[in-house]
């Protein structure tokens, strides 16, 4: 089968081959795609093109623009195929209830929910911060060692989405617990005395990490995990070392002998890379 990039270089005019993009992300059988603005003339060719190259497509759509907001939404347009845009994603053997016009996910992150699920230990209690659909609460219960695992989701839509996923993933679910919450503004409902210290803290809010870090760092208990993701790029060059500052002034340190590893977990527009910041604390 030849590549996308070879099949819309011939449909294509040649004046629009330098522009042409070679990747779309697959979301369960929905195509999205990020189209440079001189591409957009052609984008029902490239869509219909799109879903002729792989039979399990149902639909194209572009993002309208790079994610962003409180919710990580960047809308989206249909540019061949038919509504709903909402569709089933299956990943590490679960499946996923995706809606990609209301809710953030990323299906490129499926083997770093793989590696986070694989350094928890045995009986551990997990916060996820951020928790989207549930794909990272889901992943640890079903391919980590941890006993409960809690997801705090501020987007209702995502939330009720989460819910749903618990459904089609009875066989871990009992491990996972959801609120529909806003991190920065926990209630003593939900941080009260039951919902306790956490073995691991999972921040996968990257456009706040830092604001949420405060919020959320005293419910990690001492010798605990921290994860927190955030995006590298000429507005926050050493992230590390960020973190490192952020710990101390919250008045936490590190495990002795530990350090902070950054692990690069994707690309997300030009010069804009997305680190997991891994540390213990002490
Ligand atoms: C980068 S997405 C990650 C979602 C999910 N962990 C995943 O991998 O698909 C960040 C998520 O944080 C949520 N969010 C943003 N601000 C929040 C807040 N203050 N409290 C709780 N969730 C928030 C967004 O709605 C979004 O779903």
């Amino acid at each position: 089968m030849p590549s996308l990039r070879h099949l819309l270089k011939t449909i294509l005019p040649e004046a629009a081959h330098p522009d042409i993009v070679g990747a779309y992300e697959g979301i369960g059988d929905i195509a999205l795609v990020t189209l440079p603005d001189r591409l957009l003339p052609y984008r029902a060719q490239i869509g219909k093109t799109l879903l002729a190259s792989n039979a399990r497509l149902r639909v194209a759509a572009r993002r309208r623009q790079a994610l962003g907001g409180e919710f990580r939404l960047g809308g989206v347009e249909i540019i061949a195929g038919e509504p709903p845009l909402s569709t089933i994603h299956k990943e590490n053997g679960l499946r996923f209830a995706v809606d990609v016009e209301k809710v953030y996910f990323s299906a490129r992150l499926a083997d770093e929910r793989l590696r986070l699920a694989r350094l928890s230990e045995d009986g551990e209690r997990v916060l996820v911060a951020g928790s989207g659909v549930a794909p990272l609460p889901l992943t640890l219960a079903a391919h980590g060692k941890a006993a409960e695992v809690t997801g705090i989701e501020k987007n209702p839509d995502a939330h009720a989405l989460a819910l749903a996923n618990l459904r089609h993933n009875r066989r871990h679910s009992h491990k996972v617990t959801l609120y529909n919450a806003d991190c920065l503004t926990l209630t003593a409902a939900e941080s009260g005395p039951d919902f306790g210290l956490f073995n691991r803290l999972i921040i996968a809010m990257p456009e706040i990490a830092f604001a949420a870090l405060p919020h959320l760092i005293d419910l990690l208990e001492p010798g605990g995990f921290l994860h927190l993701y955030v995006f590298q790029d000429e507005t926050r060059p050493q992230p590390a070392q960020e973190l490192a500052k952020a710990l101390a002034a919250a008045g936490r340190g590190i495990a002795t002998g530990g350090s902070i590893a950054a692990i690069r977990c994707g690309h997300c527009g030009r010069g804009r890379f997305r680190y997991c910041l891994d540390v213990r604390l002490g």
